[in-house]
């Protein structure tokens, strides 16, 4: 790909210009902040790193100059403030919302083609508010949380049965916050359920971490993580740049699947050139359903909150 936008040059942000710089996945990355010189500083010494990691990306900073952003495939959205210790992620509805809807505004004029990646926090409802502000197909706005929580929750599958977390897979749906929905009956060691070699409690146990899985990290660091949100983004970049139909948990507009409709949340989808190519709408018992629907009114809630700041004028 030509160029990619990355939106917020914090720990986010720098991390995944970092990845996708290492991956080779584009000519260039532009990363953008608003505090002069934090972006040219991160970029320049991202870019310094090509000839020790061997990659050929130029990546360049640059201070709210979004002209320089012109004409870029994927724009990744971090700004925002991050979580500091005691705050949910929802304490930090009003402040970001006005940040994503502002950067989404002025990006999406120099690249109105852009496949949109939102990962500003509370994830889902800033991923629609850059869906109201940037005014075009769902199938190209969407947010990252999934990839990153199934990477918590198949860390501790693991380290729980000392395998190697690569042979886990697994699903998880619902909203990026402690309702997540992760689906053990979907969770298995290449093909192995994990049903039949981790006990109830265990899993249950792991499940629980996973929901907490970022408040842990924040009360440990004093703010958000960085490392695996900034792979999981990159990875959907990658994907997309690709054009991998790779199947992650995305969180994505629904209009209708699951039987939730106007709504963004977790939920299966495949990843390609396109953007969102298919959302999979996969089987679930009474007793995920109820999980997943629980899930979705705490999404509701909060993006009802968004549509009572008056940011969006219809
Ligand atoms: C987390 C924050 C970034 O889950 O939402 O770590």
């Amino acid at each position: 790909m030509n160029k990619i936008t990355v939106i917020g040059a914090g720990n986010v942000g720098a991390t995944v210009a970092n990845v996708i710089a290492h991956k080779d996945l584009a000519r260039e990355v532009i990363l953008v902040d608003i505090k002069e010189g934090v972006a040219e500083g991160k970029a320049l010494d991202i870019w310094q790193t090509g000839s020790i990691n061997n990659f050929n990306t130029k990546v360049v900073g640059v201070t709210n100059d979004y002209l320089r952003t012109k004409g870029s495939g994927i724009i990744v959205i971090t700004s925002g403030l991050p979580r500091k210790p005691g705050m949910s992620r929802d304490d930090l509805i009003k402040t970001n919302a006005s940040i994503v809807k502002e950067v989404t505004e002025k990006a999406i004029m120099y690249s109105p083609e852009a496949v949109i990646i939102v990962v500003s926090n509370p994830l889902d409802v800033m991923t629609y508010v850059a869906y109201r502000a940037a005014r075009k197909s769902s199938q190209k706005i969407f947010g990252m949380a999934g990839i990153l929580d199934t990477g918590r929750y198949k860390t501790f599958i693991a380290n729980a049965l000392d395998v190697s977390a690569k042979d886990v897979h697994g699903l998880l749906l619902g909203g990026h916050g402690d309702t997540m929905v992760p689906l053990p009956r979907y969770t298995s060691i290449n093909g192995i359920p994990v049903t039949e070699l981790l006990g109830e409690e265990e899993i249950t146990k792991i499940v629980e971490r996973t929901r907490k899985g970022g408040g842990e990290l924040v009360n440990l660091m004093g703010t958000s993580a960085w490392y695996a949100p900034g792979a999981a983004a990159a990875q959907m970049v990658e994907a997309i740049v690709d054009d991998q139909k790779r199947v992650f948990p995305v969180c994505a507009y629904l209009t209708g699947e699951f039987g939730i409709k106007n709504l963004y949340l977790g939920v299966p989808v495949k990843l390609g050139k396109n953007g969102i190519e298919e959302i999979i709408e996969i089987k679930l018992n009474a007793e995920e359903t109820k999980l997943l629907m629980e899930s979705a009114k705490s999404v509701k809630e909060l993006t009802e909150i968004v549509d009572g700041l008056g940011l969006f004028e219809d």
